[in-house]
């Protein structure tokens, strides 16, 4: 039997365990899948005390994603593009870290059908979930994304960082950014990748802006952003989607066969 585990901090609340032990039934393989709070300051000690006692992978979240990247010997390129990892195995006596966390995106809006291959995108917010979407959405397809940011310094920053991966892999699609007042025109797809919605204040859209589909990250509360996106009869979703795509792309890395998301969900 396999043992696999999340580490965070909160961790109470991670549905991951649910999550995988449904796809380890669907694919016949027998898992134990728990929840480990790591102390703060003691990530990778507890990291390196799971594989030693056998573990097989761990998913790390909220507040961990940058030093699991840091502890890792070897790195996925949507790992190093993200600089981020949710996704940690041992071979060979090495960290091996992944980021499946825009792949996990991108299995969501397949799953509804939402087009990527030649879209326009418009990602609101550039932080670190931001960052590790990008690639994954312009390796989908994306002809052009547009980073809009309240402050927009850092969506310069975040598009610098990005450029490499983009030019390197997914060379047909242009990366610009934005301030949010400064928005207008048409887009397929609007992501709300801020964190505004976590503490429940309102992201204000110019009313120039239009969409065919939105997205909001974040999942479990309503949002001001979706309420938005619905008054102008748009197709919203949230990132429950994008919670279980992320988990089937683990279950890949780990064991090498796709879960259904449709079921899990
Ligand atoms: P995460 O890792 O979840 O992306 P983060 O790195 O703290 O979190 O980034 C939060 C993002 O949400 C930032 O882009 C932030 O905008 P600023 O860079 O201007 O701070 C954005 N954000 C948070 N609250 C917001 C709000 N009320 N309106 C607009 N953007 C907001």
């Amino acid at each position: 039997i396999k043992k696999f585990a999340v580490i965070g901090n909160p961790i109470a609340h991670s549905r991951s365990p649910e999550i995988h032990q449904a796809f380890g039934r669907e694919m016949s393989i027998r898992l134990h899948y728990d929840k480990i709070l790591a102390p703060l300051d003691q990530f990778a000690d507890t990291v390196h005390d799971f594989f030693a006692q056998g573990g097989s992978g761990l998913n790390v979240t909220v507040p961990f994603k940058e030093q699991a990247f840091l502890l890792c010997n070897h790195l996925t390129e949507r790992a190093k593009a993200a600089h981020a990892v949710n996704t940690l195995w041992m071979e060979k006596d090495q960290i091996h870290g992944d980021n499946t966390d825009g792949a996990g995106l991108v299995n969501a809006l397949n799953l509804l059908n939402w087009p990527l291959d030649n879209s326009r995108i418009l990602i609101l917010g550039a932080g670190g979930a931001t960052r590790g979407v990008v690639l994954p959405l312009a390796q989908a397809g994306a002809l052009e994304i547009v980073i809009a940011n309240r402050t927009q310094s850092r969506a310069d920053s975040l598009v610098a960082d990005l450029s490499p991966f983009i030019s390197q892999s997914a060379q047909n699609t242009s990366l610009s950014t934005s301030t949010l007042v400064d928005l207008t025109g048409h887009f397929d797809i609007i992501i709300n990748a801020t964190s505004a919605s976590l503490d429940g204040s309102a992201i204000t859209l110019p009313y120039t802006l239009t969409f065919d589909y939105a997205y909001e990250m974040a999942y479990g509360k309503p949002s001001s952003f979706i309420e938005h996106a619905k008054q102008k009869d748009v197709p919203t979703a949230d990132g429950l989607g994008m919670l279980v795509g992320q988990a089937a792309e683990a279950f890949f890395v780990w064991n090498g066969v796709r879960p259904s998301i449709e079921s899990a969900l």
